[in-house]
């Protein structure tokens, strides 16, 4: 299985920005060809780095979603739209729409099934908060999350797991590699309970939280840790470059 590392720009840089991020990334990721690379961008620049990407390895991914089709819904995106300007990949319930957009497991659930449909590869962001964590809820809330977000889905090998404890995104405090790894392999055994031993060891679960250069090659090292999702880190070309190639 290729590893995944896939870029969460959030809502940061203008045309001008990426196209130099990109120019400067090309020279960071010489010896990558192992490692799928997706880099999910705010909507307003996946036109261009589709035209930036064009002829590289590097994919295209975008932040969110709507599950409708088409529409009266004003601000949206769907699924398809995504997919015609070139996207392959969607991030779906970060904790960040979760939390300031009140999104839920059950609307999630709709994106991803909608997502699919439109062979688009979602990667899904599930992970607890400090509080708890300190109340020894981890295990209960991640399944909670993954089992409704993925109700109705078997075509799970298509969607990664993010694992993204909330307490580590943006904070500079890292989930310890061994911390992550016990997470990453309760989650690889939910799968194997849901779906089956096959579909769970070809699914990808990836971590994201404060993901940097110098922390990335010891929790890539971890068994089941098949990948990022790295927000900070992927705004610079050189760290996200380093990221990818360790
Ligand atoms: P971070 O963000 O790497 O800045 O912690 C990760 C994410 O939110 O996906």
């Amino acid at each position: 299985m290729k590893p995944l590392i896939a870029a969460n720009w959030k809502m940061n840089k203008d045309i001008k920005e990426a196209d130099s991020f990109i120019k400067n990334f090309k020279n960071h990721i010489k010896n990558t060809k192992d490692t799928e690379i997706v880099i999910c961008a705010p909507f307003t620049l996946l036109s261009e780095l589709k035209r930036l990407l064009n002829k590289s390895n590097i994919i295209l991914g975008a932040q969110n979603m709507h599950f409708e089709k088409e529409g009266a819904f004003t601000g949206e995106v769907s699924a398809s739209m995504l997919k015609d300007i070139g996207c392959e990949y969607v991030i779906l319930g970060h904790s960040e729409r979760r939390q300031y957009f009140n999104e839920t497991d059950e609307l999630i659930n709709k994106k991803i099934k909608a997502a699919l449909k439109n062979n688009l590869k979602p990667i899904l962001c599930i992970g607890e908060t400090l509080d708890q964590r300190d109340n020894n809820e981890t295990l209960k809330v991640i399944e909670r999350q993954l089992t409704s977000c993925l109700e109705g889905i078997d075509e799970v090998k298509n969607v990664a797991i993010a694992y993204e404890p909330i307490w580590a995104i943006g904070t500079g405090k890292t989930a310890t590699p061994s911390q992550a790894e016990e997470i990453h392999k309760f989650i690889r055994e939910l799968l194997t309970n849901v779906y089956n031993e096959n579909i769970s060891q070809k699914t990808r679960i990836i971590y994201g939280g404060s993901m940097k250069p110098d922390n990335a090659k010891e929790l890539l090292s971890m068994p089941n840790i098949n990948g990022g999702l790295v927000g900070g880190a992927s705004l610079d070309a050189k760290s996200f470059g380093e990221i990818c190639g360790v």
